[in-house]
């Protein structure tokens, strides 16, 4: 089966045309599927609910849970929320996208690691806070930052 007709077989599952309200359970049904929501998807999902591509791009860069890249191995959440921006979540952004080599919202190329944006982890007392693969860190600073790297780079 090549690609596109994988991405078809799940968009025939879940669309039903003109109805706007099918495109969130297909677009979380093709994530759910093939980890991400690829480029290529994106006129089939169009062309199948009577839909701009504009209006499938607007929906899957509206909600952060939407990815249109491959998983990486590692993701690192970095809470960019006001607590933690005040106890200089912002400097420790550039120190991980720095260490990391990716740019905040993106996922290295070679997929190693992703650096995604989260607001709030409800642990604003002891920021600047992320989550690594799901796992609480607290209080990151500069020697945080280099424990982070060592951890997703192994
Ligand atoms: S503001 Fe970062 S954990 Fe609440």
């Amino acid at each position: 089966m090549t690609e596109n007709a994988g991405f078809q077989t799940v968009i025939d599952r879940h669309a039903l045309p003109d109805q706007r309200g099918a495109l969130l359970p297909l677009l979380h049904a093709l994530q759910e599927e093939f980890g991400h929501i690829p480029q290529p998807a994106v006129p089939l999902i169009a062309d199948a609910l009577n839909l701009s591509r504009a209006e499938v791009h607007g929906v899957i860069s509206f909600y952060p849970d939407f990815h249109t890249e491959p998983p990486a191995r590692h993701v690192i959440k970095l809470c960019r929320a006001e607590s933690c921006q005040a106890r200089g979540g912002a400097a420790i952004e550039g120190e991980l996208a720095r260490h990391l080599g990716v740019a905040m919202g993106h996922a290295r190329k070679d997929g190693q690691v992703a650096l995604e944006p989260v607001y709030c982890l409800g642990l604003c007392a002891i920021g600047p806070n992320a989550l690594i693969d799901g796992r609480p860190v607290a209080r990151i600073d500069t020697a945080g930052v280099e424990a982070i790297a060592r951890e997703v780079e192994a």
